[in-house]
């Protein structure tokens, strides 16, 4: 991807604990249907893993709309109960794996350690991990933003080479703005873009020389503010959760951030 107006804009659907099969199948089939494919703009959706498959028979895993896996376990396959490694994904066609998010390591104590294993496995699999970083409210309140992302960064690229980095997309998503309504600014957003790619700078110097990571805003995004959200600078697209579950609100939301 390159700096610039004519970087790859990028709308993703986490659709989280949500949506059966039918649902799952109805909806791709009516937003990959919606959506002409468009240089320059990639549009993924990331179902519960119990409806990957219809979301591909409802056109998922095309041109126009990507699959995406909500999680994975750092491994291709083996003796892990209950687990979903990377062949099972593969298998389902799936491009984009979301690492840490916010909601995983609040509930289920994931922490930076497991999110690197994670991304490792869903590079070596071919597939492009989406990490997910960002404070909580306690956290901005007392002036820690910078200081989590930058652990947050470090700790999910932990092992990884430049090329490998190179791979990984980002996902800014302060822990109070998921589900509150109360999303952030689309300055607060360009901060913590900047910041992240500063991380990276830091660790990688000359190694990650023309190249600028791609991030995404994601807390509270709606058709009304995407648009913001997209001309923020260094913010490069939306991680779209409660607003996406709707197909036509996320068509009017695609529109708008990538039109
Ligand atoms: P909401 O859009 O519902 O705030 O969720 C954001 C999110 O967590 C996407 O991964």
């Amino acid at each position: 991807m390159t700096a610039g107006a004519g970087r790859e804009r990028l709308v993703f659907a986490n659709w989280k604990m949500h949506k059966g099969q039918a649902e799952a199948q109805a909806w791709c089939r009516r937003v990959a249907a919606a959506l002409a494919l468009r240089p320059g703009r990639v549009v993924a959706v990331f179902p519960p893993f119990t409806a990957l498959a219809a979301a591909r028979a409802g056109g998922a895993g095309g041109e126009s709309l990507a699959l995406g896996a909500q999680d994975v376990y750092p491994a291709t396959a083996g003796a892990v109960t209950g687990e979903v490694g990377t062949d099972q994904l593969a298998d389902l066609g799936v491009r984009f794996v979301l690492c840490g998010h916010s909601e995983r390591r609040r509930l289920l104590g994931e922490d930076d350690a497991l999110v690197a294993r994670k991304v490792a496995a869903a590079l070596a699999a071919g597939m492009t991990p989406v990490v997910c970083v960002g404070e909580d409210g306690p956290e901005r309140e007392h002036g820690r933003t910078e200081a989590v992302l930058r652990r947050q960064v470090a700790g999910a690229v932990e092992g990884l080479g430049a090329e490998a980095v190179r791979r990984v997309v980002w996902a800014y998503e302060p822990v109070w703005a998921i589900g509150s309504g109360r999303p952030a600014t689309p300055e607060q957003a360009a901060e913590a873009a900047a910041t992240l790619r500063q991380s990276l700078r830091a660790r990688y110097g000359a190694a990650l020389d023309g190249h600028e990571a791609p991030v995404l805003y994601g807390g509270s995004v709606d058709p009304e503010n995407a648009a913001a959200f997209a001309r923020a600078p260094g913010v490069d697209g939306a991680l779209v959760g409660g607003a996406s579950l709707d197909a036509e609100a996320f068509v009017t939301l695609v529109e708008r951030v990538a039109p």
